[in-house]
């Protein structure tokens, strides 16, 4: 099978590596990565930086209204190669991952016409194939075609740790509990939404890296691909 037209969908729990594992794909098999996470995140930037989220919640209908003012662009730096989010032209890469839109994003992530909206944006920028996308319902909404679906986790605290470290390396002043919290918090809500929640589509494969490192999961993952006739670069 040929890479340029392939839809790969990566699911799984908050923070077990998914994105990790996608973008090392998409790495070696020249894909384009779809961080369909980063949209919900960007949604939730803007509806916080609009007081669409308060104290008191979501309000719903303003955050209907808002939609069609809200432009997504995921666009590869050159330099760095590594894929940005941009809200409205803004990059918005660094603040959509801080702990305040993490709290936040769940929730916002429940909204059955938040949701439409951004499977629609999704179907559109993978269509084409040559893809890879992560996110909590990639193979059961967005592609359930797709070629290769895996679903991916670890222990809650394996996953916090993770989390952790990669915020103490960015400088963020965050605290160990405080991110388990989250995670745990997240998974909840993910998988008992009403709307699409998060699990396993009947035909992926389960992987669990809690024991595993990154190179053993790229390679564990490039191993299904040709497994299925997928030509993989020596
Ligand atoms: O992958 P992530 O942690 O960046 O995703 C952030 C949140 O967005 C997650 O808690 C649930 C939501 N999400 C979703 O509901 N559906 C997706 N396809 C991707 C993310």
């Amino acid at each position: 099978m040929d890479s340029p037209s392939i839809i790969i969908a990566v699911d799984g729990h908050s923070s077990c590596g998914k994105s990790a594992v996608a973008k090392d794909i998409a790495r070696v098999l020249g894909l384009t990565y779809i961080d369909t996470g980063a949209m919900y995140r960007a949604v939730t930037l803007y509806a916080l930086r609009n007081g669409i989220i308060s104290d008191n919640g979501i309000d719903s209908k303003a955050m209907q209204s808002a939609l069609n003012k809200i432009d997504i662009q995921l666009i590869k730096n050159r330099e760095t190669s590594k894929v940005e989010t941009f809200l409205n032209g803004e990059n918005v890469e660094d603040e959509i991952r801080t702990l305040r839109v993490s709290n936040n994003v769940s929730a916002l992530s429940t909204l059955a016409f938040v949701r439409k909206h951004l499977v629609e944006l999704q179907q559109k920028m993978g269509e084409i194939g040559g893809v890879i996308l992560d996110g909590r319902d990639i193979g059961t909404v967005v592609f359930p075609n797709a070629d290769l679906k895996l679903f991916m986790t670890a222990s809650p605290e394996i996953r916090a740790k993770r989390r952790y470290l990669e915020m103490q390396e960015k400088g963020e002043n965050v605290s160990f509990e405080d991110i388990l919290e989250n995670v745990k918090k997240r998974d909840h809500i993910d998988s008992t939404r009403i709307e699409s929640p998060l699990k396993k589509a009947e035909d992926a494969l389960f992987l669990d890296n809690s024991a595993m490192t990154r190179e053993e999961q790229l390679n564990w993952t490039l191993a299904r691909l040709k497994e299925i006739g997928v030509d993989i670069p020596a």
